[in-house]
């Protein structure tokens, strides 16, 4: 075989056009090109990250950078359930935490663990959803059944999630707070989620994303799908709150009040080493217990979000305000997402299309970009409502 599949080769024809606008925006804007397209932090991360780093570095003794188990080193667990103990309210032991490199291996791992080979595996996806995951779902013979949020409120629609769930339903997965709409469901939708899955046939696993749990802005509050629902696995990413994204470090975690805790821990552990993702390096999982104190400094992201927002709103961009995450999600004027893409990519400016995610007629803006970034970005936005980009 030296081509992918038509159905993989169908879902990466939007991510492989986003990476053309790319050539094309840098083409366009030269020096001035303005890159709000992904999470990557173009200040950098934390001080107090790197020095964890440095310090796991120096703190290395001789077998210190081997082979670490399947699962992760004892110790990193750990400390990572122990934090989950604080941050969740829930009994969180080393044995529920499955360490991977990121978030994206924590996804396979879990919906490699729901796949059943006698008959055809189910996953209900709320879109628009992180890009890759009806992909990875693709790949590993698993049936994506995607129940839209409601268009006009970006909220979870309750009525369309039930109509989806069925026998061969095996897992739902969402993200909280959402990537890329940048909301945070709230503990009624979540309750409402959670009695449905609860009356389900075979009571499916519900995957909770919480890539970007900590970014979150105030007065809003983070809660967790895992507290209305116990069959549920938390994944989640060190990338995003400290800005390493590169140095790939994640993990799923099993709720402790999941039916069958240990032996859906134990699977997903082995299937670490079934597909071949093996665990975080040996230095990130050293350097986890002070990375874990490192403050969440939400400032600069905080900052760009208010300036974003107001900019937006006063062009008359139709947004929804942000309560969470790097990210704002605009409706793109005219209704085409490339085609408004493209537009601003030929101004020096790259964003998000929604149909990277899954959806129609938004474009994803990221707050991660330089102040500088951000400067060009709205003189271009402003342009582009004003017909004139
Ligand atoms: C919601 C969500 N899930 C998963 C991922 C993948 O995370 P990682 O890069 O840590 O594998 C991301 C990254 O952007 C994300 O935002």
């Amino acid at each position: 075989m030296t081509e992918l599949a038509p159905s993989l080769t169908r879902l990466l024809a939007a991510q492989e056009r986003a990476d053309e606008l790319r050539a094309r925006a840098l083409g366009r804007g030269g020096r001035a090109f303005a890159d709000l397209a992904y999470a990557n932090s173009h200040d950098g991360p934390a001080p107090e990250a790197l020095a964890a780093l440095r310090g796991a570095v120096d703190a290395s003794r001789a077998l210190a950078l081997q082979y670490t188990p399947y699962g992760g080193a004892t110790i990193a667990r750990r400390l990572v359930a122990e934090d989950l103990r604080r941050s969740h309210g829930a009994s969180f032991d080393l044995k529920d935490v499955v360490l991977t490199p990121g978030a994206m291996a924590a996804l396979n791992v879990v919906f490699r663990s729901v796949r059943r080979d006698d008959e055809a595996s189910e996953v209900v996806v709320v879109t628009p959803c992180w890009l890759d995951v009806p992909l990875y779902l693709e790949n590993l013979g698993l049936v994506a059944r995607v129940v839209p949020l409601d268009r006009r409120t970006l909220r979870l629609d309750l009525g369309a999630l039930e109509a989806a769930l069925g026998p061969r339903t095996r897992a739902v997965v969402l993200s909280q707070p959402a990537n890329p709409t940048g909301l945070l469901y709230g503990a009624d939708e979540l309750a409402a989620l959670g009695a449905l899955l609860a009356r389900c046939e075979g009571r499916p696993l519900l995957v909770s994303d919480e890539c970007h749990r900590e970014v979150v802005f105030a007065p809003h509050a983070f809660a967790s799908p895992a507290a209305f629902y116990d069959d549920t696995c938390v994944v989640y990413s060190f990338g995003k709150r400290l800005h390493l994204q590169g140095q790939r470090l994640g993990y799923v975690a099993v709720s402790p009040r999941h039916s069958h805790r240990r032996a859906l821990a134990r699977t997903l552990e082995r299937l670490t080493r079934v597909m071949g993702f093996c665990t975080p390096t040996a230095l990130m999982q050293h350097a986890v217990g002070d990375l874990l104190r490192v403050p969440t400094d939400l400032e600069a992201v905080g900052r760009r979000r208010g300036r974003v927002l107001g900019a937006l709103f006063d062009a008359g961009y139709d947004v929804v305000p942000s309560q969470a995450t790097f990210f704002v999600y605009p409706r793109a004027p005219g209704g085409d997402d490339f085609a408004f893409a493209a537009r601003l990519a030929d101004r020096g400016l790259l964003v998000l299309p929604s149909s990277v995610f899954h959806d129609e007629g938004r474009f994803r803006l990221s707050l991660t970009a330089s102040d500088e970034m951000i400067d060009r970005a709205l003189e271009v936005l402003r342009a582009a409502r004003g017909g004139d980009a």
